[in-house]
């Protein structure tokens, strides 16, 4: 089961367990979305938003598929403002998607993965240890994510479920068109990668399809960095002796 997989890193997501073999149950709030990625995907749509009866949700899946292998938290969703003007509204709205939700989708499904000794995989961010100026209250949200990850990994591992998170650094979907669609700001983005380009959602996808196979058979309460390397060059922006930023 995959929550927002009708667009971007979920689409992408969806994509590559698709070709991996799995039958995924799409979810997303956008009921036409996640229709139409579950027929590319030859998998079945679950519609849904996961703030509305999450339990019901996970049992919808299971009542479908007749058993549980995977849980993909990947719906998640971002409100901006700087942290002395966000309003309560949209303080409860992130905190409802990004970590309520999927929390509760993770307790409602625990059962079920205990019976396939399935996994998690978390769809963190890079801002949960780089936290984003003007970005409201997602940072601590991601950061809620990644601590989830690693608590319920140490909880259920004796049960035999792996949780694992992905912190995806820049990757180009629509939340963050706003930037990409500028190619002056794509080009300088781009350049500050170590890699050169900006994510795909298919680069998250691998990842997690590596995280629910049995290659990981033995990587519980990981959050993986995804991001071309970027989170590594703090040091690389400051001006040296000699550099032309000197
Ligand atoms: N794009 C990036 O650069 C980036 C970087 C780091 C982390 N992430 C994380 O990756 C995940 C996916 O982001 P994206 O860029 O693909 O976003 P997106 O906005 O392109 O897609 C998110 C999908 O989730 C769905 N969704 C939103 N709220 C929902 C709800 N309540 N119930 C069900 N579905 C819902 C949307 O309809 C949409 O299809 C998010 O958790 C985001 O925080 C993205």
């Amino acid at each position: 089961m995959l929550t927002g997989g009708g667009a971007g890193i979920g689409e992408g997501i969806a994509h590559v367990l698709g070709e991996r073999g799995w039958h995924v149950l799409v979810n997303d709030v956008n009921e036409p979305a996640a229709h139409a990625v579950a027929r590319a995907v030859n998998g079945t749509p679950l519609p849904g938003d996961i703030r509305k009866d999450p339990k019901g949700l996970v049992e919808r899946a299971f009542g479908i598929a007749g058993a549980l292998h995977a849980l993909v938290n990947n719906a998640g969703i971002i409100r901006r403002s700087p942290l002395a003007e966000t309003s309560e509204a949209d303080l409860d709205l992130v905190y409802e998607v990004n970590l309520k939700a999927m929390i509760q989708l993770s307790q409602a499904a625990l059962p079920h993965l205990q019976q396939t000794a399935g996994a998690i995989v978390n769809i963190s961010s890079i801002a949960a240890k780089n936290p984003q100026p003007t970005a409201g209250f997602y940072s601590m949200s991601k950061a809620g994510v990644s601590a989830f990850t690693c608590l319920a990994a140490q909880e259920w591992g004796p049960l035999g479920v792996r949780v694992n998170g992905v912190a995806p650094g820049l990757i180009r979907t629509a939340m963050a068109e706003a930037v990409y669609s500028v190619p002056e700001l794509y080009e300088k983005r781009r350049m500050m990668m170590p890699l050169r380009r900006i994510g795909a959602p298919a680069d998250i996808g691998r990842v997690v399809a590596f995280l629910l196979s049995d290659d990981a058979a033995y990587v519980t309460g990981q959050v993986i960095e995804v991001d071309g390397g970027y989170s590594q060059t703090l040091i690389e922006h400051l001006p040296h002796p000699g550099s032309p930023k000197s």
